[in-house]
């Protein structure tokens, strides 16, 4: 997948409540090697803001909402994540910055490599140029 794209999981709904669930590679396109979540986010904040020369990324909104702006230096789009069975994909070099997180927010994001402060791109300038 070379652009990002949003993914259905699979909702198990009984009179207990909602179970989702994700294994690769029949849900992810990558091998999960790193988690992360934000939340707390005060009003008006923004996070990410830079792209991934390798790594891949699904963003899952667990409880409230965001919006992910995504590009990859000619299309731009913007996708608001409200379900904790809806994710979005985002493949190597894309911009990608998470806005407008409403209050009590959780957003949950699996990479599919460990922490590399060398792989982050966190200039746009940079990015829409790198070759
Ligand atoms: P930062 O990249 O600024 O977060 P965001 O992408 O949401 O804007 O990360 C904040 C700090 O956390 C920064 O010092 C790097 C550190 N960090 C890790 O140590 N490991 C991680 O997996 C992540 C995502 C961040």
């Amino acid at each position: 997948m070379s652009r990002p794209s949003l993914l259905n999981f699979n909702k198990i709904s009984d009179e207990r409540g909602n179970l989702t669930y994700i294994q690769f590679p029949d849900h992810i396109p990558f091998k999960i090697k790193r988690v992360y979540w934000i939340y707390d986010v005060p009003s008006g904040q923004t996070r990410g803001g830079h792209a991934f020369k390798t790594q891949k990324e699904v963003i899952i909104c667990l409880s409230g909402s965001v919006e992910v702006y995504v590009s990859d230096g000619k299309i731009e789009e913007s996708y608001t994540l409200n379900r904790p069975f809806t994710a979005l994909y985002v493949p190597i070099m894309t911009w990608r910055q998470l806005r407008n997180f409403s209050t009590n927010s959780v957003v949950m994001i699996l990479n599919s490599d460990y922490y590399k402060e060398e792989d982050y791109i966190h200039e746009y300038s940079m990015f829409s140029t790198y070759e």
